[in-house]
């Protein structure tokens, strides 16, 4: 039986550590954060989050420390690694041993695909992946879950596309294995060179009941999500192929027409020319909306795996 004591003291760095039972549990806990996220709580009170940031982010790490906040802790880190001793040539593992002393909880973002492992091994306190290199970025997908659960009332029996960019955008990795767990249809619509990573797909297989496709126009009537995702221009190893890619699928309000009139647009954000801005005011932006429940989400990660619930 999942209850709150099976998260206390737990790393929360791959999707595929979840089980159904589990992310049902998590998305609920959420749920029960939505009033204590307006009027806050001393949940936490005299606990301590170290938020690692060794990428760029604006919604992950100020959502994480915001919800340590309403909860009542208090939060120290760093933004940028070269005002760290990492840029003195630490290694993560000794950074995390040394954090590990001032904190009860660590987030961190790092570029490294293994960087999440590398820190929960190395901690012995809960360590949670706030994006690790192209791998992963679990809390992303359990944000998403739970916009998706509030907007639609359901995720079993959607149909679901993630468009853009399936080889490096991390959060398409999370949300497509946390999907294997539920009764949905998904697309996975990309470029070729962008197709969703094998890795992907070999976790999914025979779970998921899912379609490859460039197209998304012809798609479009079917779906009841539309997941799309910035091109991740740092991470291409050939700035030609971005050049060419960049602008694969630029969703605007005339696109839109051909979509049901209760399709939700969701976006992990930071958009660059995925979304025109004409398209925020209509019904279909799910993806302003969407930021919110990182608040709801991680206030639950928090107080889960510090055990104070
Ligand atoms: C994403 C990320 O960092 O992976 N942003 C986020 O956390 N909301 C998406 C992106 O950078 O494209």
């Amino acid at each position: 039986m999942v209850d709150s004591a099976s998260f206390k003291g737990r790393d929360i760095i791959s999707m595929r550590d979840f089980s159904r039972e589990e992310i049902d549990f998590i998305l609920d806990t959420a749920t029960g954060m939505m009033p204590l996220a307006e009027k806050g709580s001393d949940l936490l009170k005299g606990r301590v989050m170290a938020a690692l940031f060794f990428e760029p982010s604006t919604r992950t790490r100020l959502s994480f420390e915001s919800s340590m906040c309403r909860l009542g802790g208090s939060v120290i880190g760093f933004a940028e690694p070269k005002v760290s001793s990492v840029a003195k040539g630490e290694s993560l593992a000794d950074t995390i041993r040394t954090v590990e002393n001032y904190s009860d909880v660590i987030t961190m973002r790092h570029p490294s695909e293994d960087a999440a492992k590398i820190a929960a091994d190395a901690a012995s306190i809960p360590v949670i992946n706030g994006g690790s290199g192209p791998w992963e970025h679990p809390t992303q997908a359990l944000l998403d879950l739970h916009t998706i659960r509030t907007a639609k009332g359901t995720i079993d029996g959607l149909t679901i596309a993630l468009a853009g960019d399936l080889l490096y955008g991390r959060t398409v990795h999370s949300l497509a294995v946390a999907l294997r767990n539920y009764d949905v249809r998904c697309y996975f619509v990309s470029p070729e060179l962008l197709r969703m990573r094998q890795d992907v797909i070999d976790d999914i297989e025979g779970n998921l009941d899912y379609t490859e496709t460039e197209d998304l126009r012809g798609i479009l009537p079917e779906l009841d999500i539309v997941y799309a995702t910035r091109i991740q221009k740092e991470r291409f190893p050939d700035p030609a192929d971005y050049e060419r890619l960049k602008d694969s699928y630029l969703i605007d309000e005339a696109f839109l027409a051909g979509a049901k009139k209760d399709m939700k647009l969701m976006h992990p954000l930071p958009r660059v020319n995925e979304i025109a801005t004409g398209v925020d005011a209509t019904p279909h932006a799910l993806y302003f909306k969407q930021m919110r429940h990182g608040i709801y989400v991680r206030m639950a990660l928090l107080a889960l795996v510090l055990g104070a619930l």
